[in-house]
């Protein structure tokens, strides 16, 4: 498996990367009105922790968080992360397919009664458990993403990277550099079989009915689906023929892996899934606009909903406690012109096309939140990725500002998001001097000016990453969130994430 340290990246390449000069007015264009169908309040407070897993200390990571359950700084621990093109057959309790790389191949079953032991002991210990589907590296196709997403505009803050490694060209790109390196730097030794994307299982019945209810309900484009996307197949281009990342496995023994990704959570007696969607390639290829934008990104709305009624027609049939969360890009609640890579308002059209997903998520039985990962944001001016001119740059007034859209136009219940130490963008050899780390000064600010105790708590990205250039520890970073969202009687808010 690849070394996925800089997951969950949302790469900002673009709040405009293309910009036109003085046309580009972000306050302006935020909805003002809310979207909602009524006050979705009723999400339950949670202080939630990702732990991404690797067969060499994944194992012993999720022991010892097992073993301290009951004093963990944490109320919902989110393990990361299953492939969207996964196998699972129900009843065998096998991560064989799954792709989680909690266990190499020398545990027979792939680590799957580790995760269910570790699983009884968390909940026993007043911790939910999550399971996360997607991550930055199993939503990227480079070479689509590096065409559509990073060379078809002229300028932009990832331009650089065709620079260094393609010789400033798209056709310098290739499949032996991995397309420039656009979906993680050499340093991170990744290989081109690590990544994959969410598949369109076009015979799967469950399918079926998430693209009738799609085509419903949309409020834009007609929708166009591609099931020819499939794992290891040929896709030209262009003059260029690539590989779909990604496996076929699901597509050759004809399964939805939304539905083996219910099955699964089953089996686990997981209390919820959590759809981490980060398709940019998918919105910036099947864009509608013509020439540098502002585009439309209904297609990518389409395929997230699906996705998202899939699972919700699959755990309504076989598993109806399972709860649903997604991971949301920190602009896709802001309704305005977009110019690519970001997602931008996707959340914001799935919501106001499909309220009834939004509603699985954020009320009710089901409910496990809609969380915005306002990390990985910039503080450098030059491609608008400081959202308003008007607002600090800081990574506080960053987050309250894309925090606020998804409170106006969603709900007031969106959970926020915060990254320890060091962010994964801007790139730190490209422009570090741009990073907004995240230091105890930020994390104060957040926590006093945020509505910390007005939303419903906060995703913390990631257990056991290094703090970096940061002065305060994932440990200090969940025991302020802890007390911010259930005040200084909880207990479990002066523990901390245990040694390995
Ligand atoms: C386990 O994986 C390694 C490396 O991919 C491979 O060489 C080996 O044959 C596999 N062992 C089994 C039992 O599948
Ligand atoms: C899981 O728990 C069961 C019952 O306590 C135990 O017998 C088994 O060895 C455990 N398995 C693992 C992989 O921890
Ligand atoms: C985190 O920071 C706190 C405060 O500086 C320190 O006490 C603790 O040992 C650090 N490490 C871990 C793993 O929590
Ligand atoms: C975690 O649990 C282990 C095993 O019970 C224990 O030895 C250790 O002290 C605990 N660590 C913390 C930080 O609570």
């Amino acid at each position: 498996m690849g070394s996925f340290c800089s997951l969950l990246v949302l790469v900002f390449s673009a709040l405009g990367s293309s910009a036109p000069t003085g046309t580009y007015s972000p306050s302006s264009s935020v909805a003002t009105t809310s979207t909602t169908t009524g006050p979705r309040a009723s999400l339950a407070p949670a202080v939630i922790g990702y732990l991404l897993l690797d067969p060499v200390t994944g194992p012993a990571k999720l022991q010892a968080l097992a073993a301290n359950a009951t004093r963990l700084p944490l109320t919902r621990l989110v393990v990361s992360f299953a492939r969207p093109d996964m196998v699972y057959i129900p009843q065998s309790r096998t991560l064989k397919h799954v792709g989680l790389g909690l266990a190499t191949n020398t545990s027979s079953d792939y680590g799957f009664e580790l995760l269910a032991n570790a699983t009884r002991q968390l909940q026993a210990g007043g911790v939910e458990v999550f399971l996360s589907v997607g991550g930055w590296n199993y939503n990227c196709f480079a070479f689509l993403y590096m065409k559509y997403s990073i060379a078809y505009f002229p300028v932009g803050p990832n331009a650089w990277k065709l620079s260094m490694y393609g010789l400033g060209s798209m056709s310098g790109c290739t499949e032996a550099n991995q397309y420039c390196y656009v979906c993680e730097p050499p340093s991170e030794g990744t290989k081109l079989s690590d990544f994959s994307i969410f598949p369109e299982p076009s015979f799967s019945p469950t399918w079926k009915q998430a693209q009738a209810f799609v085509a419903s309900g949309t409020g834009g484009d007609v929708p166009v689906w591609h099931p020819e996307l499939v794992g290891g197949a040929s896709f030209t281009d262009g003059s260029v023929t690539t590989t779909v990342p990604g496996s076929d496995l699901w597509s050759r023994v004809r399964r939805d892996p939304y539905q083996d990704l219910v099955y699964l959570a089953k089996d686990l007696n997981l209390d919820g899934i959590d759809l981490d969607y980060e398709e940019f390639w998918h919105a910036d290829t099947f864009r509608s606009g013509t020439g540098l934008g502002p585009f439309r990104l209904d297609q990518t709305v389409y395929k997230y909903s699906a996705i998202a009624y899939d699972l919700i027609l699959n755990i309504k049939a076989t598993y109806p406690t399972c709860k649903l969360s997604v991971a949301a890009s920190a602009a896709g609640a802001w309704n305005g012109p977009w110019w690519g890579g970001n997602l931008k308002g996707l959340w914001y059209f799935s919501n106001l096309w499909y309220p009834s997903i939004t509603d699985f998520m954020m009320t009710g039985p089901n409910a496990g939140g809609i969380n915005a990962m306002t990390y990985d944001l910039s503080k450098n001016p030059t491609f608008h990725e400081c959202p308003s001119p008007t607002l600090p740059c800081s990574l506080a007034g960053q987050v309250a500002f894309y925090l606020d859209t998804y409170h106006t136009n969603i709900s007031p219940s969106v959970r926020f998001g915060l990254e320890v130490g060091t962010p994964a963008y801007p790139d730190a050899m490209h422009d570090s001097v741009s990073q907004l780390p995240l230091t105890k000064q930020a994390l104060n600010e957040i926590t006093s000016s945020v509505s910390v105790l007005g939303g419903s708590g906060a995703i913390v990205w990631e257990l056991y990453k290094d703090q970096g250039v940061a002065d305060v520890n994932a440990s200090v970073v969940l025991q302020t969130l802890c007390r911010g969202v259930f005040g200084g009687g909880m207990e479990r808010c002066l523990g901390v994430i245990p040694r390995f």
